[in-house]
């Protein structure tokens, strides 16, 4: 152990709040090594992005860069005609590095394979005629649910390549989810796995497909990919189901790609909002593949030659579609697919694979920071991690314990650490560190990557200079931004740019401090961050008071060691209906089957009243500060104070 390892110093460490410089060998060798770049980039960011665009292969080249004048419509690359799949993949081939591993990939069960980035275009042609047979073509929607397998990675590009819209569903959520999803945007395929592997259990993926597109009418047909290994078994076949290996299998691997407008959509992803309903993210195709290889080309330093790369989201979410799928195969980099839990055989599945693969970069979320600390140093300790050179954190605010931990106990004290914020809307990361520039402080996403522009605002919208604290926004267009929600403009316009008129708001609080350095707060909104995932407080609630036993509830986000946040829960009941711990495991477990596990409150209490304002608004603040334990603030404006006393008597009785 090195004297930087022991437990004093990193306490020192964290106590003195002391700054991280980044080591002069990583400066030396990195992709971006001179401050000077950021003011490059503001003096022109129209020059800025169009550099890195035309590191991509464009089948014609754009006319016009940006055009932002039907705000908050921005289009971007005008004219161009590309394919996002030939970016990933025939342009590395036709290099010559089509022998090079795109995936080592590693099932739960340890079954692995190797794809290399030929494989990876045989296969990606395969899929594409495949979907081609089933009549699936430019601009049709395709929905996937399918878990952390190459098919996933394929199927996606794959699409791209036909100019189908995807839709990636993460196969964690509900087949009530599955199905909303595809009903919103009238999916005609669902590509989806039979099982998937989790703690040593076989989930049965197809029977949540079924149930989702029994209720999907403009679903033709299912494709199923066989996971295999033992997971033959699960739900049987359909009439309108097609098997991988009839389909796709027999395929020719070669498919000419579809010629897409640099504006043509790309994918929709789904999030969610304040209301019930999730948002369902349009991507487009020049800008966000602009987006994706210029901030993974910095911000994770790839040497495409050299590095390892892992990135242990699921592509589900926009991390996997970003920094799993997009960016990192259009630099054409090696990286790690594993398919199942980080503590499966053994709490240390992810440093043993760290040493096999000798991954050199590292990108995951500080819930999975703070799981490995609890579960013992003695795990990552263990392995040889001296692969590593740089760590990346994702998905919420990082707390200066765990990044410090993660500094010495995963990055021997060398690896600079990239805190990266950003958001499914922004498509790609927009606040972080340089890793060969900044001087990274615990906690702090740091400063807007070069070109873009960030600004705090008091509540009018006046911006706050210097240190302050306020609403973050985004106050010039970047490419890969999003270019609205699908089949909701009115929506789009509303939550995004109506707050502060001609300015982007993500719905976090940030403050600045003396250096200039940004500290994302968190939501500002009905939003909360469970394990780096949202969840609209209104979603839960539905999904309580869709239980007949519900009359209303109430949900709020309350701190949480290990999942940084969790949704409690607070339920009056209808007559007839008795509380119960029974039925309050019964409520949670609702929760799950209707949205997915994630969002299974960690409490639920019963109370007779909800503290309201005299117009009916649920005043989720003290609910809050009941269950933080906090002084209970502003009752005023409160139609009947007494409730309260009452929920904090249940409140107290249920965690004691
Ligand atoms: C939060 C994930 C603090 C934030 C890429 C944002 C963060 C939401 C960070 C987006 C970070 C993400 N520090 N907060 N480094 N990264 N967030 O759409 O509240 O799943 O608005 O995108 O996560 O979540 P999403």
């Amino acid at each position: 152990m090195t004297e930087a390892q022991q437990p004093s110093a990193l306490e020192t460490l964290l106590h003195e709040n002391r700054s991280f410089s980044p080591p002069p060998e990583f400066t030396a060798q990195a992709n971006a090594g001179d401050p000077g770049i950021y003011a490059q980039a503001d003096a022109d960011y129209l020059q800025w992005w169009a550099d890195w665009a035309g590191l991509l292969d464009w089948e014609r080249k754009w006319d016009q860069v940006l055009d932002w004048s039907g705000a908050p419509y921005a289009k971007w690359f005008i004219g161009g005609r590309l394919n996002a799949s030939v970016q990933c993949l025939d342009r590395h081939v036709a290099a010559g590095a089509g022998a090079r591993v795109a995936y080592h990939w590693e099932g739960e069960p340890g079954d692995t394979r190797t794809l290399t980035y030929a494989d990876m275009l045989a296969g990606v042609c395969r899929v594409a005629n495949g979907l081609k047979s089933l009549g699936v073509g430019k601009g049709d929607r395709v929905t996937l649910y399918m878990p952390m397998v190459p098919e996933l990675a394929m199927t996606v590009l794959a699409c791209s390549r036909i100019g189908a819209i995807f839709s990636v569903v993460f196969a964690g959520f509900s087949a009530t989810s599955l199905k909303d999803r595809i009903q919103d945007q009238d999916a005609k395929l669902v590509v989806c796995a039979d099982a998937t592997w989790r703690r040593g259990k076989i989930l049965d993926l197809k029977a949540v497909v079924d149930e989702a597109v029994a209720a999907c009418p403009t679903v033709d047909h299912v494709l199923v990919w066989r996971r295999g290994e033992g997971a033959h078994s699960v739900s049987p076949g359909l009439a309108r189901d097609i098997e991988w290996s009839s389909v796709v299998d027999p395929q020719e691997p070669q498919c000419a790609p579809e010629s897409m407008d640099a504006e043509d959509p790309l994918f929709i992803l789904y999030t969610s909002g304040t209301t019930g309903k999730p948002k369902g993210i349009l991507h487009t195709t020049g800008g966000y593949m602009t987006g994706a290889l210029a901030t993974t080309k910095l911000v994770f330093d790839l040497k495409e030659e050299s590095d390892v790369y892992w990135c242990t989201a699921d592509i589900g979410w926009i991390t996997g579609h970003s920094y799993i799928v997009f960016g990192p195969m259009a630099n054409g980099v090696t990286q790690v697919m594993y398919e199942g839990a980080p503590n499966h055989p053994g709490l240390d599945r992810f440093w043993e694979l760290v040493a096999k693969y000798q991954v050199s970069i590292f990108y995951t979320a500080p819930t999975a920071i703070r799981a490995f600390m609890k579960w013992g140093d003695e795990h990552p300790a263990r392995h040889d991690l001296s692969s590593l050179r740089l760590l990346g954190t994702v998905g919420e605010p990082i707390n200066p314990e765990a990044w410090v931990w993660y500094l010495h106990h995963i990055g021997g004290g060398r690896c600079p650490i990239v805190d990266t914020w950003w958001q499914t809307e922004t498509g790609g990361i927009m606040i972080t560190p340089l890793p060969g520039i900044t001087t990274t402080v615990p906690g702090s996403a740091t400063l807007p990557f070069p070109g873009v522009s960030a600004a705090l605002v008091n509540e009018a919208g006046d911006p706050i200079d210097g240190a302050g604290g306020g609403y973050l926004v985004l106050d010039r267009p970047w490419p890969h931004m999003l270019r609205g929600i699908w089949g909701d403009n009115a929506r789009y316009e509303e939550t995004y740019w109506s707050r502060f008129p001609g300015r982007y708001f993500p719905g976090d609080g940030a403050k600045r401090d003396e250096q200039g350095f940004l500290w994302i707060l968190g939501r500002v909104d009905d939003v909360m961050n469970v394990s780096g995932h949202r969840l609209s407080t209104m979603e839960i609630e539905s999904a309580l008071v869709d239980h007949p036993a519900v009359a209303e509830a109430a949900v709020i986000g309350v701190p949480h060691e290990l999942k940084g946040q969790a949704p409690v829960g607070f339920v009056i009941l209808r007559g007839g209906f008795e509380a119960s711990a029974e039925l309050a495991m019964e409520l949670r477990k609702h929760v799950g089957t209707l949205i997915g596990g994630l969002a299974r409150p960690e409490q639920v209490h019963f109370t007779p009243e909800l503290p309201k304002t005299r117009s009916g608004k649920i005043m989720r603040r003290l609910l809050r500060d009941v269950a933080e334990g906090k002084h209970i603030g502003d009752t005023t404006t409160l139609a009947d104070p007494g409730v309260l006393d009452g929920l904090k008597k249940e409140y107290e009785s249920r965690e004691g």
